[in-house]
């Protein structure tokens, strides 16, 4: 479907954002750092930097010699002035019950919760690694973290143990900090369950914080190890200093997939995190103090982290916080939360948006929408019609839609309209932030030209970029700038219209993108070979009504093992239990033999190309037309 129709921003919207000159983009181009250290001058610093950036490529340090702390701009900033009885989160779970936490409410929980770890031994530097569900407790201990310089490592609660475990191992944390349980569709996930699970091997892991989400059931606790956070926080101190942190001490570690199958830890920084991310925050949503903000992200993706904890906490912001599922009781939990809570700005991922299209708009119908001012939609590429039911059933074709670009590694959004000033193309992300060089290039590093594919690459630094691979600094080299000359390579192809404006095209390497979770294919393949029947494997991703991409999974049985369904649904189990349930494959096939190269590798682009109806022109440069041939043959036999 293609749309031709443009969506100039509303009135009152060009005339009251935060952004509203064009003017900006050159003005940050022709001096990006004078624009970047202006951003930074709207947060609170112990000591101001001396130099805005230190560029040694592919090093770069911002703000440097500078001290700040991120909970103290987060949080102390606040209540030292009428916005400490503000509220900061209105909270629901998904049983129903509700919690309303002000600045000065999160303010006290955080420094009780810093100095439990400081009396644990944590010191800066020492990591902690969060496994809990969407409570505030979880952003209380992500903040308590950073207020005394410990590094926080959040893992996803949909995450196994054998995932929780990995991570564990390779962040090496003295504690870990968990709920007992979590409610999901109305049934309990058993988070502890898990947490003991990974720590059954030997670990790193000194002690465990256990929150208890309900006392529903019995939680065991093992002695010395476990203690219940509401037994700490009775005489915990209420006053825990922030420490004077250095702009590029590391803020957190958070993992995700890549091409192979160790996830990587993808490190961010105090100092340039936040500025990148208050200030897209503030633009991107064109936030104000009178706006209710939500988020439905999971805080253990890198959208909840800087969307929902720090950009939204640093401005000061009021914002929603949902525990559970969007269908849970009813299709319209959303819409009747959004109605109660009179929220303002709503930002959420296409796979939702294409789940809501088919529960249908009786659902959103049923409420008032009319509060809404502003959509934002992340994760991956948005379909226009997808875009269009947004903006018509959900905005009312009054709001436009922040369609918003960016990656765990880049922070912070970096392909975005700016509210007030964008017109929108349904289905591009139109432009680069301000001081944002992006650009479509091929393999040489060299634009391509308007209405054709490439490689989709940004050339310059900017301060919310990840500083390394956690303990593996030449992973980052190799995979972010050792590709395209000069340039940090996304992953991801696009195009560039002859307006400029940037329309993505997914990913071109072996990640893949379910449901708006990022999925290396390598990781899915490791977990199903770990299978004692199997002997090889090929997943690949194809395109998905609802989820984008689903997952696709070749597998060669070893000799003497019999395939049958039975044996399918144990490799999904197996699946399930080694990384969790997002990375099931939707199909299995079990086959005699893969396709591959003479050189022995499996030949996964074709077969996505192919899966995919991709132009293998624009994917495929690579391949000799012979093997798609070939590929296509074994494709047709397994059908
Ligand atoms: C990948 C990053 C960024 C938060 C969520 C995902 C895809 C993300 C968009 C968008 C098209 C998008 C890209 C990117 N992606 N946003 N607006 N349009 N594609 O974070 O897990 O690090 O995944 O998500 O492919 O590389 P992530």
């Amino acid at each position: 479907m293609k749309v031709e129709e443009k969506f100039p921003p509303p009135k009152e919207l060009a005339k009251n954002a935060w952004i509203r000159t064009p003017e900006i983009y050159e003005e940050a181009l022709r001096d990006t750092e004078s624009f970047w250290a202006k951003a930074a001058e709207e947060l609170d610093w112990f000591k101001p930097w001396s130099k805005v950036l230190d560029w040694n490529p592919p090093d770069s340090r911002w703000f440097v010699g500078g001290k700040i702390n991120v909970s103290y701009n987060c949080l102390d900033r606040h209540v030292k002035t009428w916005r400490k009885n503000k509220v900061a989160i209105f909270w629901e779970g998904e049983p129903g019950d509700k919690r309303t936490l002000t600045y000065d409410d999160l303010y006290l929980e955080v420094n009780q919760i810093a100095n439990i770890l400081k009396q644990m031994d944590v010191k800066k530097g020492d990591r902690v690694t969060l496994y809990m569900p969407m409570v505030p407790e979880l952003i209380v201990a992500m903040l308590a973290c950073a207020r005394i310089g410990a590094i926080h490592s959040v893992v996803f609660a949909g995450f196994s143990a054998k995932a929780l475990r990995e991570r564990i191992r390779d962040a090496e944390p003295k504690i870990l900090v968990t709920a007992n349980h979590s409610y999901r569709r109305g049934k309990i996930i058993p988070l502890k369950q898990n947490v003991d699970e990974a720590l059954e091997e030997s670990s790193s892991v000194e002690r465990v914080v256990v929150y208890q989400r309900s006392d529903t059931e019995f939680t065991p606790m093992k002695s010395g190890r476990d203690f219940w956070w509401h037994e700490l926080t009775v005489d915990a101190p209420l006053r825990c200093e922030p420490e004077p942190l250095d702009s590029e001490d590391p803020l957190f570690i958070l993992y995700t997939s890549g091409t192979t199958g160790k996830p990587k830890g993808v490190v961010h920084v105090n100092g340039g995190y936040l500025v990148g991310v208050a200030t897209t925050q503030k633009w991107v949503f064109d936030l104000k103090d009178e706006d209710v903000y939500w988020c439905t992200a999971d805080i253990g993706w890198v959208t909840g982290h800087s969307y929902i904890v720090y950009g939204p906490l640093a401005l000061g912001t009021t914002q929603v916080m949902y525990e559970g599922a969007p269908d849970y009781p009813q299709p319209d939990r959303l819409w009747e939360m959004i109605e109660r809570y009179a929220v303002t700005i709503f930002y959420t991922a296409p796979t939702a948006i294409r789940a809501f299209m088919k529960w249908g708009e009786e659902w959103p119908k049923k409420h008032k929408l009319s509060s809404l001012r502003l959509l934002g939609s992340v994760g991956e590429p948005i379909n226009p019609a997808a875009w269009l039911w947004y903006h018509q059933t959900i905005g009312g074709e009054r709001c436009p839609i922040v369609d918003t670009w960016w990656q765990t590694e880049t922070g912070m959004i970096l392909i975005t309209p700016l509210p007030g000033t964008t017109v929108l193309k349904p289905g591009s992300a139109t432009l680069p932030f301000p001081g944002v060089k992006a650009e479509v290039v091929d393999k040489d590093g060299n634009p391509v030209p308007p209405d054709q594919g490439g490689f989709l690459v940004i050339k310059t630094p900017w301060p919310a970029m990840l500083r390394t691979i956690y303990r593996d600094h030449q992973r980052y080299r190799q995979t972010y700038w050792k590709r395209i000359p000069g340039a940090y390579f996304t992953g991801d192809g696009a195009k560039k219209d002859q307006d400029g404006y940037f329309w993505m095209m997914g990913r071109i390497d072996d990640v893949i993108n379910v449901s708006g979770h990022r999925l290396g294919t390598m990781e899915v393949e490791s977990a199903l070979v770990s299978h004692p029947a199997v002997a090889e494997v090929a997943v690949v991703g194809k395109p998905h009504e609802f989820k984008g991409q689903s997952l696709t999974a070749y597998v060669m049985l070893r000799g003497g093992v019999n395939p049958s369904n039975a044996l399918k649904e144990e490799l999904k189990k197996h699946v399930r239990q080694e990384i969790g349930a997002i990375a099931v494959p939707d199909e299995i096939y079990l086959v005699d033999k893969l396709p591959k190269t003479r050189s022995g590798k499996i030949m996964r682009r074709i077969m996505r190309a192919l899966l995919s109806n991709e132009d293998l022109g624009d994917t495929t440069t690579l391949e000799d037309p012979s093997a798609v041939e070939e590929v296509r043959r074994w494709l047709k036999e397994i059908k």
